[in-house]
């Protein structure tokens, strides 16, 4: 991905969206699969790899372990059979919280692992205990040494794990671990959201016995060896989320090809509701929509398969432009109503009742602005509000949409999206 760190986004308001694409791989499918590669010792071709900035992180930080990672067109080969060093570089470790999915896959192939508290996305506290708190259930001796966090699988052993929240970091992280380790490994309370099976798919083609995912159950069987596979990991529904909310905000016609458009059910349940035209056929879905929308009253956020957080500012900024109040509950995180200070230099009408609960009064028009992207899916949203708003909108710190939409301006502008990175 080109960009660079100062870019912004210019966009001029008002123009319907009206054409086809096909939608990009997912970014939370894709990340804690880059580090399951690092189980084998084969080399690993992750087929239509996303051009997006959380996996060029992660590629620097797969490099400076010592694997060799090359892009070839659109795939990603990552070659884990030289990895030397089991420290995650303190800064990559920062930037992006996915560096907390090597925990898995290090610690089960060499046994020990030192990591730094993760950043990435401002979208809450983030804690990392509950990744812990699993592994020191596996036997895992854990020591946290100031910002350190030093981990050590040698006494190991295969166990029951009860997950008091079904984190799907945690989740994806154990199932890594476990793919490995001698013995029967049960999750209870598990994530069912699709990239974990995604991530379990994947394993199972290496060779993994892996079982119920997708379900609050997973067990695992460790097997000796994972072997190097080809993978095409799955399209990414909170694109294709976006994308669908973008046309609703502005008018228009879609069409969108995706292969799991099922796994966006809720969302399409409520732009039904609202009075969007949505048709599926196969792997296309088409939406149209012609006159005002109605709102929905409630939508709260949840987990799989529920409405999904990373889509609630993208359908907060759609409450903004529709007839009548929306409130929305953030069940997932508490920080993630970031956008409602610049949504309201454009003449939204929001009440922030609590950290998880907003009420939206829809309003005839918003007003371009000068805007701050603060995180990565709330900055999608602004671009939203822009594409909607009177006059020229600009959006700073445009990458934190890089992170995980690729080029989302190139999407945009071939929809009929007036909008330009400066
Ligand atoms: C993943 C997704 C993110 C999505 C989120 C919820 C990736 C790269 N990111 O994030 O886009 O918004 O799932 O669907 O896949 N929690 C703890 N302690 C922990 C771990 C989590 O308290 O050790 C809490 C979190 O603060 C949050 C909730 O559990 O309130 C869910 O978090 P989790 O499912 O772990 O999200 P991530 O895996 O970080």
């Amino acid at each position: 991905m080109s960009y660079k760190k100062r870019d912004k986004f210019v966009i001029t308001g008002g123009k319907k969206l009206d054409g086809e694409l096909d939608i990009q791989t997912s970014k939370n499918a894709t990340l804690p699969i880059m580090s399951a590669c690092l189980l084998s010792k084969d080399a690993v071709c992750i087929k239509s790899c996303p051009d997006i900035l959380d996996v060029e992180n992660m590629i620097k930080i797969l490099k400076k372990l010592g694997a060799k990672v090359y892009r070839v067109l659109d795939d990603l080969i990552i070659d884990g059979s030289q990895i030397k060093d089991v420290c995650i570089d303190y800064n990559l470790c920062k930037t992006m919280r996915s560096s907390i999915f090597l925990l898995g896959s290090i610690l089960a192939r060499f046994k020990s692992i030192c990591i730094t508290m993760p950043g990435g996305c401002n979208i809450g506290k983030r804690p990392i205990d509950i990744h812990i708190d699993a592994f020191k259930r596996l036997g895992v001796k854990v020591i946290e040494m100031n910002d350190f966090i030093f981990f050590n699988a040698s006494k190991a052993k295969a166990g029951k794990i009860h997950l008091k929240i079904p984190s799907v970091g945690a989740t994806e992280n154990i199932v890594q671990f476990a793919s490995i380790l001698k013995g029967k490994t049960v999750i209870y309370n598990a994530a069912c959201e699709p990239e974990v099976v995604d991530l379990c798919n994947f394993l199972i083609k290496m060779g993994a016995n892996i079982k119920g995912a997708g379900t609050k159950k997973i067990t695992i069987i460790g097997v000796e060896n994972l072997k190097g596979v080809e993978y095409r990991p799955i399209q990414d529904r909170i694109v294709l989320g976006t994308l669908l909310i973008a046309t609703a905000i502005c008018g228009g016609i879609i069409r969108l090809k995706a292969s799991n458009i099922n796994q966006i059910e809720k969302l399409i349940e409520i732009l039904s509701r609202m009075g969007c035209q949505i048709n599926i056929k196969n792997d296309i879905i088409t939406l149209a929509r012609e006159g005002p929308l109605k709102s929905i009253s409630t939508v709260s956020t949840g987990y799989y398969p529920d409405f999904p957080t990373d889509l609630q500012s993208m359908l907060l900024v759609l409450s903004c432009v529709v007839d009548g109040s929306t409130q929305i509950n953030e069940r997932i995180f508490e920080n993630r109503f970031l956008i409602v200070k610049e949504l309201k230099k454009m003449g939204a009408k929001i009440k922030i009742v609590d950290k998880h609960k907003v009420i939206i009064d829809g309003v005839k028009t918003l007003t371009a602005s000068k805007l701050k992207a603060l995180d990565l899916r709330g900055g999608a949203s602004l671009v939203l509000a822009g594409l909607v708003a009177k006059g020229t909108t600009i959006i700073d710190n445009v990458h934190f949409i890089d992170r995980g939409y690729c080029y989302f301006e190139k999407m945009l502008t071939s929809l009929g999206a007036d909008i330009k990175r400066i």
